[in-house]
C-alpha cells in the first residue's frame, strides 16, 4: 500500500468527540452492569431540543419537495435573512451575496484557513481555544502562534503580547468571542485594539461568533462592526448553538470581501455541493420566526451557570470565575493537580472512573489549558446537582 499524504498526520481533531466515545463504552461495559450511570457535564451542545416551529418548518419543506440540490451558497431567502441578521448586530450593510451558507459553522473554519494559509504562514490563535483552528492551520503547514488568555484577565487577551507576536508572516487572527472553552467575552476595548492591529498590519480576521447571542453580562461586540474590518473579516455563525440545532448542520460565513466570498463558495462546491435543502428552510424559520425560545433558553442557561459556579467553588481545590458568555466554565484545578501529582487529563479520567462524572481536561483546548478542567452548564439543574455532589464526595475522599 502506498503512503498516506505527509500532511495527514498534522490534522488534529476535536477530542471532545473521542472522549465521549470512550465514556459511553465505559458506561455500557462497566457501569450499566452495576446499575450505575455517568453524569455528563462536558457536553458542548444545547441541552434543549430544537423549538417546534423550526422542526415543523423543516418537515413542511421536506413534504413540499425540498429534497433536491440548492444553489451552493444556499437558498436566496436564507442568504438574505442571514445578511439582515448579521447587519442588525454589526451595523454593516451585508447583502445576500456576502453570505455563504454551509453545513454547520465548522466548514467555515476549514474553508477560510484553506483560502489564506500557505506553508510557513502564521495564524494567531488565542489559547485555550476551540481546537479546530489549530488543527486546520497545522494540516496546511501553517504555524500556530498561541496567545495566552489568562484567568485573571477574565480570559481576555493581553494586547501588548498580541502586538509583539505579529510578524511579517502573520496572515490571520482568529477571534472567538464569546469563547469556547473559557466562556470569556472580549471587551469592546480589546476588540477595537485587535482590529487596529489587524488594519495596521494588513491581516485577515476569522471572527467566530457562534455564541454571539449567548452573553450573560455585558454585550457581544463584533469586530466586523469597526470601519475597515468587514472587508478583511469572515464572520462564522450558524444555527447550532443559538437555536439548539446542532444536528441540522447549518452555519454560514459572512464577509464584505468578494474574493473571499467566492473562495468560500468554491470550497463548499468542492466539498458538499450545497447544505441540505430542508434544513435551510428550518434555518430560515429559526432566523425569521419568533425569538422567544432563544431568550428562554438563555435565561435557563444563566440559572444553571449560577448553580454550577456556586457548587464548583464549594469543592476543595477547585475554583472558577463566573463566565460572561457561551455555556462553558473553565475551572482552575491546579491546587488539586499538585496535591495529587497528576495532569488535568488524569484527573478527568479519575473523575470519570471513580466519581462517574464526565468533564474535559483543559489541555484538550491547547497548551495554556493545563491548569484547568472544562465543564458545560447545558445539563439540567438536577444533573448538575447530582454530578457536583459526586465530584465533591470524590475530592473530599482523596
Ligand atoms: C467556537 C466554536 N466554533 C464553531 C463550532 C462549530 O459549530 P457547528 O456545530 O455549527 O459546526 C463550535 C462547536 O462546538 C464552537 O464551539
Amino acid at each position: 500500500m502506498k503512503n498516506f499524504s505527509k500532511r495527514l498526520p498534522r490534522l488534529g481533531t476535536e477530542n471532545a468527540f473521542s472522549v465521549i466515545g470512550k465514556a459511553k463504552k465505559f458506561e455500557e461495559e462497566v457501569l450499566k452492569p452495576e446499575g450505575k450511570h455517568l453524569v455528563y457535564l462536558q457536553i458542548g451542545e444545547p441541552g434543549f431540543d430544537t423549538p417546534t416551529n423550526i422542526t415543523e418548518a423543516g418537515i413542511k419543506a421536506l413534504k413540499e419537495g425540498a429534497t433536491h440540490y440548492t444553489p451552493t451558497p444556499g437558498i436566496p431567502e436564507l442568504r438574505s435573512a442571514v445578511a439582515k441578521k448579521t447587519g442588525g448586530y454589526t451595523g454593516v450593510a451585508y447583502e445576500a451575496e456576502d453570505v455563504v451558507v454551509v453545513s454547520g459553522g465548522k466548514p467555515i473554519i476549514f474553508y477560510t484557513i484553506n483560502a489564506l494559509i500557505d506553508a510557513g504562514d502564521e495564524v494567531i490563535i488565542f489559547n485555550p481555544s476551540y481546537p479546530i483552528y489549530e488543527s486546520v492551520t497545522e494540516y496546511l503547514g501553517g504555524k500556530v502562534v498561541p496567545i495566552h488568555l489568562r484567568e485573571e484577565n477574565d480570559f481576555n487577551p493581553d494586547i501588548g503580547e498580541l502586538a509583539k507576536s505579529i510578524t511579517s508572516k502573520t496572515k490571520l487572527i482568529v477571534v472567538n468571542t464569546p469563547e469556547n472553552p473559557t466562556g470569556g467575552v472580549f471587551t469592546e476595548e480589546n476588540v477595537r485594539a485587535i482590529a487596529k492591529l489587524a488594519i495596521e498590519n494588513d491581516l485577515w480576521v476569522l471572527a467566530d461568533e457562534i455564541y454571539n447571542e449567548m452573553v450573560h453580562e455585558g454585550e457581544h461586540f463584533s469586530i466586523a462592526s469597526i470601519p475597515g474590518m468587514a472587508e478583511r473579516t469572515v464572520i462564522l455563525n450558524g444555527c447550532s448553538k443559538t437555536y439548539a440545532m446542532t444536528g441540522w448542520r447549518i452555519g454560514w460565513g459572512v464577509t464584505k470581501n468578494k474574493e473571499m466570498a467566492a473562495a468560500l463558495e468554491q470550497f463548499s462546491c468542492n466539498d458538499i455541493s450545497c447544505p441540505a435543502a430542508m434544513t435551510q428552510y428550518a434555518a430560515l424559520e429559526a432566523i425569521t420566526g419568533p425569538q422567544d425560545e432563544v431568550r428562554k433558553m438563555l435565561a435557563e442557561y444563566r440559572k444553571r451557570r449560577d448553580l454550577l459556579v456556586k457548587l464548583v467553588n464549594e469543592v476543595p481545590g477547585m475554583k472558577c470565575h463566573s463566565p460572561k458568555g457561551a455555556f462553558y466554565l473553565m475551572v482552575n484545578v491546579r491546587e488539586l493537580l499538585d496535591k495529587l501529582g497528576i495532569t488535568a487529563a488524569e484527573l478527568c479520567d479519575r473523575i470519570m472512573k471513580e466519581a462517574n462524572v464526565l468533564i474535559l481536561p483543559g489541555t484538550v483546548f491547547g497548551v495554556f489549558g493545563d491548569d484547568f478542567v472544562r465543564f458545560s452548564y447545558v445539563s439540567t439543574e438536577e444533573n448538575i446537582i447530582e454530578g457536583m455532589g459526586r465530584i465533591k464526595k470524590f475530592v473530599e475522599s482523596l
